[in-house]
């Protein structure tokens, strides 16, 4: 069995990231619905399915791809499995395993990740069914009086418990804790709620005693609220994201895959380029979107069987913009 550090370590292999394609039943239909395709389960494996068959992406630029549970027991109309496909490329099947964000009791606005009780038995299957890594993604969001201490606390005690059943089970936990861009606050009021959460991550990861070579960080970057007015630029963002990781992130971390939240997809990307032009920092710092992934291969997709290959083209490009994002050697002249 390959060790959990291994994995890790292929996780953010050079110019490679992670292709968050985990969308819960109900996100997949909210993404369906802006093209006017019924959320089959047909129509959900195929689209997951041109994804995966795109070699070039998949072998080049993609590390791993993060399914749902019903995407992981699912295989194409040839009966190959969806998993099957992932691994010929090379790149690391992952499951989503957390049960999603739920209102926190007493606390308005707010809420906590369920999805612990049964945890270690669904690894157990996971891994059965080819897992090598798994994500819990935990919600922070910023008002006026929040985030609380108490919204962080419950959160990142979750997020440790299911660390360490990951790495017992020999899976790569995929720590998120996602700061969210909503709102209208500015990227120093981001910058402070993302430094509380992760200093708390990290302080009970190691209370819990969860090894930090063998995960991998899955964060928001240190942006401004998306109703804000003003726009940081893509250099103040990355210069703000890599000194607020400085402060909280240990050096052990072997990569910080960050989700794109909201951003577009080449905002995403020149983000993520600057951020990987600043020099001297300890992790590798490569992607983990989903929609920065996947918005314009949705778009040319349409539901259409004759869209197949215009679909995957569009993927394929994206993930390739962001490969070169990961090494800091994107520009926009490459985006045509
Ligand atoms: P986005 O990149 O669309 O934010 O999705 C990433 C993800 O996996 C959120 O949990």
């Amino acid at each position: 069995m390959t060790n959990i550090n291994e994995i890790a370590k292929q996780m953010v292999a050079e110019g490679k990231g992670i292709l968050a394609a985990d969308e819960s039943s109900g996100t997949i239909k909210k993404r369906f619905d802006t093209i006017n395709v019924n959320s089959s389960e047909e129509n959900r494996m195929n689209y997951r399915r041109i994804l995966f068959e795109s070699t070039e992406a998949m072998q080049n630029y993609i590390s791993g791809v993060i399914l749902f549970d019903e995407t992981i027991r699912q295989s194409n109309n040839d009966g190959e499995r969806l998993v099957d496909i992932i691994k010929k490329s090379g790149s690391l099947p992952g499951i989503k395993v957390d049960m999603g964000a739920k209102e926190l009791a007493t606390m308005q606005g707010e809420t906590v990740t369920e999805g612990l009780d049964g945890l270690r038995e669904r690894l157990q299957e996971y891994s059965n069914l080819g897992a090598k890594f798994a994500k819990w993604r935990a919600v922070i969001s910023i008002s006026n009086k929040n985030p609380s201490s108490l919204c962080i606390d419950v959160n990142a005690h979750a997020l440790a418990r299911y660390a360490a059943l990951c790495q017992e089970s020999g899976i790569v936990p995929i720590v998120e804790p996602e700061v969210l861009m909503d709102g209208s606050h500015d990227i120093q009021k981001c910058y402070d709620a993302t430094k509380e959460t992760l200093l708390k991550v990290f302080d009970d990861l190691s209370f819990h005693n969860v090894d930090l070579k063998g995960i991998c960080l899955k964060p928001n970057m240190v942006i401004d609220g998306s109703e804000n007015s003003e726009k940081s630029s893509p250099k103040e963002i990355a210069e703000m994201t890599v000194s607020c990781f400085k402060e909280c992130v240990p050096e052990e971390v072997p990569g910080i895959v960050f989700l794109s939240g909201g951003q577009s997809e080449v905002e995403a990307t020149q983000n993520l380029n600057e951020i990987n032009k600043i020099e001297n920092t300890p992790w590798k710092l490569s992607f983990s979107y989903g929609r920065a992934l996947q918005s314009s291969a949705l778009q040319a997709w349409q539901g259409k069987l004759e869209n197949e290959e215009l679909c995957s083209k569009a993927f394929t490009h994206r993930a390739k913009m962001n490969s070169l994002a990961a090494k800091g050697s994107w520009s926009s002249q490459e985006e045509v």
